[in-house]
């Protein structure tokens, strides 16, 4: 049988088609527009990536017996606000997970409600790229929008939506709403009756793992596709692409290099992180997971080759840095181009270069770039370490991660063993085991993981070079807190 994986992503739609031994087919991309309507805002139309899963999927399966195809499995960009009127049209563009305008709404939730309460409720504090702060946007901003909501989703439920008909959101991704009770699995009423959200507008909850419906019938037709192609829940892109990775069961962690950085340890049990840096969030294998996220990973360094250095050759720009260079530069770099999630959850931080002489190059500050976004997944790892969290070792995936040097300097910034699978195709082909666990391929998230995911090198830690990031990360560290009182002025 062959299983549709989809990677709804902030610039592209990815998708993959996989047969049931876990050997990918055919990869197909779609990209959309992304806007930003003021400095900090991020916003999406659902309907361009209605259009983008439609078109992608028809030449995906362009060639294939398409009556082999049993499942469709999805992994989201997560936390996007996406409302429908009764009709089910889109009421506005979906504001998404790095959209920073919600400043005011996060500050009232965790000031005024409390990080104590949100945490009972919730098992987290507000971010300002969470959804019910989103809402709470809406509700002040746009009110006559407000008034008219029917339906509130999450980006790849409405893709779910517009397939099966069936208004639903799956335990990982709605977790990153603050409106899940995430340790009992179910909507927190305390969190519904803040944000004025009734019930019957919030999504039908599943696992991961679980169908939810299959294709309409237009939409088979649509698509040519049998009726009896089933849709899964599928999952938050993060924990899809730990799927994806093989990134299951207690301890586990995956990295994901991609739009944003995350870095996710898997958990058998449910735990909150006490220092509030750290989401405690469901995993898409029915348990749990921590995540620390930050905004801009491969985004600053698209940023940096694209918009300033006005090129497409990646590779060639990173070429003249080699291992003896590595952690011995003094050129430092923010990684903060739309603020900043963990650990700062500061929307208003930006992005800056420190530490430039008369001789520093090009080549200087895009290593710097790249060490910065290191850097800031470390801060990451520094809040697991202080929960007491070990991780000697993690995944690394997302399309930063196809970079050779980058890994390498991941691996000794982290101080820890990285190990590639074979696909860098993470929340895709996590969505398609999804899907086949969903078609009962697989009798569990966990044994579809033994059986498919392959890996194929790992990069180990350079004792001298990660005792030379040791010390960088050291004035990295310190200069976030010296400069995190002008960010507001700028
Ligand atoms: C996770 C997060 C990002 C998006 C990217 O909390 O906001 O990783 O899911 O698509």
């Amino acid at each position: 049988m062959l299983y549709i994986g989809v990677d709804l992503g902030t610039s592209a739609v990815k998708l993959l088609l996989m047969n049931e031994k876990g050997e990918i087919q055919k990869i197909v991309s779609r990209e959309y527009p992304l806007a930003f309507p003021h400095p900090g805002w991020s916003e999406q139309k659902p309907e361009d990536w209605m259009k983008a899963v439609i078109d992608g999927i028809k030449e995906l399966t362009a060639e294939c017996d398409r009556a082999h195809i049993a499942g469709i499995g999805a992994g989201g960009q997560m936390h996007g606000l996406v409302i429908l009127d009764e009709e089910d049209r889109v009421l506005r563009p979906a504001i998404l997970w790095n959209d920073g305008r919600t400043q005011g709404e996060t500050d009232w939730l965790n000031n005024e409600i409390g990080k104590e309460k949100l945490t009972e409720y919730t098992g987290n504090i507000a971010f300002a790229g969470f959804t019910a702060p989103k809402i709470l946007w809406v509700k002040k901003n746009e009110p006559e929008i407000f008034a008219k909501i029917s339906k509130i989703m999450l980006p790849k439920d409405y893709i779910n939506y517009m397939l099966t008909g069936v208004h639903c959101t799956d335990y990982s991704d709605a977790s990153g709403m603050l409106l899940l009770d995430v340790k009992s699995k179910c909507w927190s009423k305390e969190m519904l009756e803040i944000c004025s959200v009734r019930e019957e507008q919030m999504p039908k909850l599943f696992e991961s793992y679980e169908t939810v419906g299959c294709l309409k019938k237009e939409m088979a037709e649509l698509l040519g596709l049998p009726e009896t192609v089933k849709v899964c829940a599928g999952a938050g892109d993060n924990a899809a692409a730990a799927v994806g990775t093989g990134t299951v069961g207690d301890g586990a962690c995956n990295i994901s290099l991609g739009t944003s950085g995350t870095i996710f340890i898997s958990s058998e049990t449910f735990g909150v992180d006490s220092g509030n840096s750290l989401h405690a969030f469901a995993h898409a294998d029915g348990a749990f997971h921590l995540m620390g996220c930050m905004l801009s990973a491969a985004s600053c360094n698209k940023w940096w080759m694209d918009e300033i250095l006005q090129t497409k050759e990646y590779g060639e720009e990173q070429s003249g840095i080699t291992e003896d260079m590595l952690g011995s530069g003094h050129v430092y770099y923010l990684p903060y181009l739309m603020g900043e999630r963990a650990p700062h959850n500061d929307p208003a931080a930006r992005s800056c270069f420190i530490g430039m002489t008369m001789d520093s190059t090009r080549q200087d500050m895009t290593q710097a770039v790249m060490e910065g976004v290191a850097f800031g997944i470390r801060d990451s790892l520094e809040a697991a370490k202080n929960l007491g969290i070990q991780v000697p070792h993690s995944m690394i995936c997302g399309g930063g991660a196809k970079s050779p040097l980058w890994r390498k300097i991941f691996a000794n910034v982290l101080n820890i063993e990285l190990t590639i699978p074979e696909t860098e195709q993470g929340p895709g082909y996590g969505g398609a085991i999804l899907a086949a666990v969903a078609c009962g391929e697989y009798a569990s998230v966990k044994e579809a993981c033994e059986k498919l995911v392959k890996v194929t090198a790992s990069e180990k830690p350079d004792p001298v070079i990660a005792a030379r990031y040791e010390e960088k990360y050291r004035v990295f560290h310190q200069l976030y807190p010296a400069l995190k009182d002008l960010f507001p002025v700028l």
